[in-house]
């Protein structure tokens, strides 16, 4: 697959880190396919976040993401799951390799800066949360 996608979370949304993250996700080879920021509700960040609704940090994700706006992006490069889960680094900063975007702007495993899709299958079902068809060019 040569897509992936990905969130600027609130709190480095809030920091006014956007510009320096888009930065690294350029410096490491990937296009910004498509791009809006835009405020998740408690339901749709719940809704988006599904497959982590029976973990103990459940409500307190959902709520970390409804907080602020994010920044949606889809991204494109050879190989972009995998690779941009390399670029974010592990999701404890404190785990994170030195020069990742977490290990530069997560804060806690929780406000760790950036999401990434986890399989190609969700890099498309997350993209269609956010992007209509006709943006998804
Ligand atoms: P994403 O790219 O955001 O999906 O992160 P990930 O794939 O590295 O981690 P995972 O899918 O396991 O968890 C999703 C998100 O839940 C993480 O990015 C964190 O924001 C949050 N999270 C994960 N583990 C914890 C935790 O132990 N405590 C808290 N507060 N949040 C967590
Ligand atoms: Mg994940």
């Amino acid at each position: 697959g040569n897509r992936t996608f990905s969130m600027i979370k609130p709190h480095a949304v809030a920091d006014n880190h956007i510009g320096g993250i888009l930065k690294l996700m350029e410096e490491g080879g990937f296009r910004i396919v498509a791009m809006k920021k835009t405020q998740l509700s408690a339901q749709q960040a719940g809704k988006f976040y599904e497959v982590h609704s029976e973990r103990p940090f459940y409500g307190e994700l959902c709520e970390m993401m409804s907080a602020g706006p994010i920044v949606a992006l889809i991204l494109e490069k050879e190989n972009a799951v995998a690779d941009f889960r390399k670029l974010i680094g592990a999701t404890d900063p404190a785990e994170a390799e030195p020069g990742t975007i977490r290990s530069i702007y997560a804060k806690s495993k929780g406000e760790n800066a950036v999401h990434g899709s986890d399989s190609d299958e969700n890099a498309a079902i997350e993209s269609a949360f956010f992007f209509s068809g006709f943006e998804r060019y």
